[in-house]
């Protein structure tokens, strides 16, 4: 049925070609299944409405510069009817024992919960030996971007004294940093406050005068806006100033959501605590072009997205100890040392992701058919294909398909 679809719907949408529109590949399609599925969503939108001329894909449609319009379209959903099909475990070799996805399952370090969250977690059942690894997780989208809007609704993140846990993307065709690395959520211990960080190839900085509302991660030299990543080099960070973006209060207050935007107007993530989050992500037609200043933002003027960042996995993890929790330990505040910390399971009750869903959107061109905020401003070709596409949208039996 999906395909019958195609034809009235593809006068509506400017649909790329990778030839043309997208010569940097940072926005193309990735497969037919995915393009198929975008048509699919302005679809659905459309049941929203009642049918009347105002039908057009939406009134959340941002223009650009050039007055071209787009909105962000949903490309993938991951949940709990899903996620563990989507996602891969890793089971590398790495000082924390992540499990591979049978192990996980059997030892209940990832489960679907009664309540239909998808919930990822390190063992906090087993009493160790002095210099084991304690078993967690890593798992990594099959799905690879280019670009897009990634929205995670999450009521947990993992913390405590130990615990290094990251949500992020980077990219997997390329030796490391090439590919680029965004990391969307990442603490150790019991901080409180998220820090965002790039890894890239040299040539990529951040500019301090981009908007954004968090901190530039002090370093030497401080603040540190190179985002080269190597073993010595740490990358471009920036702390949130929410204290509710990590740790005991994110989880306390019922998690929340986080956004990252990677499209050619640079990355841009943004965080939101429970009872903040914008009706437009609740409602599935988010536009990150009404929400506030994101909390970290690297500007496309001095590191070019299309550059320095492609085709990303998205990954979560929960590391113990490692590079940063391990070296940071003795500084923490944490009791003890970070093995001695290993040994008890009950130290890691905290260390789970409980998460509601993850959706990526992909940023859709609607070039002369809306125009921003004011509603529908059809120029008079366009009036045809509305009206096309309106009369398509109220035939019953195609509503009654969805
Ligand atoms: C349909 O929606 C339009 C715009 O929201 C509204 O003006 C109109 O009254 C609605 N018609 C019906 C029959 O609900
Ligand atoms: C206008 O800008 C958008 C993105 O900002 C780009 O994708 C599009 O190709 C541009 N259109 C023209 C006609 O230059
Ligand atoms: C990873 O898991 C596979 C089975 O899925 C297993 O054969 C392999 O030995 C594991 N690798 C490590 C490093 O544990
Ligand atoms: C996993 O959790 C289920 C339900 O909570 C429990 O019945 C089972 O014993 C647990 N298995 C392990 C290996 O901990
Ligand atoms: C930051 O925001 C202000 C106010 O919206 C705007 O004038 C300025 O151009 C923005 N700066 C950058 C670097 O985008
Ligand atoms: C546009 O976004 C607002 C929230 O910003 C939402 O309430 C509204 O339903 C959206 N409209 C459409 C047509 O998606
Ligand atoms: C991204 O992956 C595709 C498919 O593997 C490959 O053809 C392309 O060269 C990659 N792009 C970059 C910039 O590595
Ligand atoms: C786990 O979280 C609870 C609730 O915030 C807290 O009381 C407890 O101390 C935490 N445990 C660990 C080991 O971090």
């Amino acid at each position: 049925m999906l395909h019958d679809l195609t034809p009235l719907l593809l006068p509506l949408l400017v649909l790329p070609t990778q030839a043309t529109a997208y010569p940097n590949s940072l926005f193309a399609p990735l497969t037919e299944r995915e393009t198929r599925g975008s048509r699919l969503s302005i679809g659905k939108r459309q049941t929203n409405s009642n049918g009347s001329s105002s039908s057009s894909p939406s009134n959340n449609v941002t223009t650009t510069p050039n007055e071209s319009d787009f909105l962000w379209i949903i490309q993938d959903t991951y949940d709990a009817t899903n996620f563990f099909q989507e996602f891969s475990f890793f089971n590398g070799s790495d000082p924390t024992h992540y499990v591979d996805h049978d192990t996980a399952f059997a030892h209940n370090l990832s489960y679907i919960s009664y309540d239909g969250k998808v919930v990822m977690k390190g063992d906090d059942t087993n009493w160790l030996a002095e210099g084991q690894y304690r078993e967690s997780v890593r798992v990594s989208s099959n799905t690879i971007y280019n670009g897009g809007l990634f929205i995670l609704d999450t009521d947990r993140a993992p913390w405590g004294c130990g615990v290094w846990p990251a949500f992020w993307t980077f990219g997997v065709e390329e030796t490391w940093p090439g590919g680029g690395e965004i990391d969307i959520i990442e603490g150790v211990h019991d901080n409180e406050h998220n820090q965002v960080t790039w890894h890239t190839n040299p040539g990529c900085t951040l500019n301090p005068s981009a908007n954004f509302t968090g901190s530039i991660v002090k370093g030497s030299p401080s603040p540190n806006l190179d985002c080269t990543g190597g073993p010595t080099q740490p990358g471009c960070g920036i702390t949130e100033w929410s204290q509710a973006s990590y740790g005991p209060t994110f989880d306390a207050q019922g998690g929340g959501v986080f956004a990252m935007k990677w499209d050619e107007d640079g990355i841009a993530v943004w965080s939101f605590y429970r009872v903040a989050i914008p009706q437009d992500i609740q409602d599935g037609t988010p536009n990150p072009a009404n929400w506030p200043t994101p909390v970290a933002a690297l500007a496309p003027t001095t590191c070019d997205p299309a550059t320095y960042f492609s085709n990303h996995s998205i990954i979560f993890d929960i590391t113990f100890c490692g590079d940063w929790a391990g070296n940071s330990y003795a500084t923490s505040g944490c009791p003890g040392t970070c093995n001695d910390r290993l040994i008890d399971p009950s130290n890691f009750v905290n260390a789970s992701w409980d998460i509601n869903w993850l959706k990526v959107y992909r940023r859709q061109t609607v070039k002369g058919v809306v125009s921003s905020a004011t509603g529908l401003h059809a120029e008079p070709r366009s009036f045809a294909l509305l009206a096309l596409a309106a009369a398509f949208f109220v035939v019953p039996g195609w509503l009654a398909m969805f």
